[in-house]
């Protein structure tokens, strides 16, 4: 089924993002191939926004995939797509960030990425890993490293830079030193937890919430099924006849936010 144009959002730095993402996160990591043909599909599809980090050992595997669909002429150029990838908390301090995400786009193979985003307002001591112990969490210069993060956008290698997993009193602070305010929040956002505090504070702040982990996340290091088992989502999906993650996927969107599928 190929999908309609998407529709966008306008971000607060001008720049244009399709509300429907691909995620492209898996954990234990899938294989380069496995990833690369899930995103010439989803290109094929009618997918233009994905969704990497470093963290995610998918970058590779993302840039592969692009060029692959620039070559066989799925799309006539990569400008066409809106990629977005992540500073991880390894590389949370103001001298690391713009070499961080010089790293990503090599990885990548591109020349700008349209979204960085910090991963989470945390800063690790070592080496990139998913799993971490409270002893390797170290103190965050958050004004030096928010700053280095504009620096990223005056250089033109994020057109639009913003945070995630960010609350509203993280957000304020930031906020308070911004010069250029974060485009994106990109948190958990699905029926059973819906941030309605935090959508209303990032409205009235014009920052755009990202929903990630729609349908909740069954997976090996967090979650539960706790969304698709939830009472109201079984009995819209029965009332319409529709799947759950059908269902699922739709709320976010009446909810005023994008989606990262998978
Ligand atoms: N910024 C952040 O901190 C952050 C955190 C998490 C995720 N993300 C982004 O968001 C993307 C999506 O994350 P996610 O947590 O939603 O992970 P996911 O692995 O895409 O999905 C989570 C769960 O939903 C289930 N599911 C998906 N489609 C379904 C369907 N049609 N019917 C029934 N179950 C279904 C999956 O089951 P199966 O495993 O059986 O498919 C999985 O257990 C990631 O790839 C990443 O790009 C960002």
């Amino acid at each position: 089924m190929q999908m309609e144009v998407e529709p966008q959002v306008v971000l607060n730095s001008g720049r244009r993002m399709p509300v429907l993402g691909m995620g492209t996160a898996t954990y234990p990591v899938a294989p380069d191939e496995t990833i690369t043909t899930a995103v010439i599909e989803a290109i094929r599809l009618g997918y233009r926004h994905f969704d990497t980090a470093s963290l995610y050992g998918s970058e590779r595997a993302v840039g592969r995939a692009i060029a692959t669909a620039v070559e066989r002429g799925l799309i006539s150029s990569r400008d066409e797509l809106f990629v977005t990838t992540k500073l991880w908390c390894t590389d949370m301090h103001a001298d690391r960030v713009v070499p961080a995400l010089q790293a990503s786009l090599r990885t990548l193979g591109l020349e700008y990425i349209d979204l960085y985003l910090i991963h989470y307002p945390v800063r690790l001591k070592g080496e990139i890993q998913m799993v971490f112990a409270s002893d390797d969490v170290t103190t965050v210069d958050m004004p030096t490293v928010w700053e280095a993060m504009e620096k990223c956008q005056s250089l033109g290698l994020a057109k639009s830079v913003g945070v995630s997993n960010f609350t509203c009193k993280k957000l304020a602070d930031l906020l308070n030193h911004a010069r250029i305010p974060p485009a994106v929040n990109q948190v958990e956002v699905h029926p059973v937890w819906q941030q309605r505090k935090l959508r209303d504070f990032c409205s009235e702040k014009g920052i755009h919430v990202s929903a990630y982990s729609p349908l909740g996340a069954v997976g090996v290091l967090w979650g539960s099924n706790a969304v698709l088992e939830c009472e109201e989502v079984k009995r819209i999906a029965e009332s319409m006849g529709k799947s759950r993650a059908q269902v699922d996927k739709l709320l976010p969107s009446q909810c005023r936010k994008n989606t990262l599928l998978h």
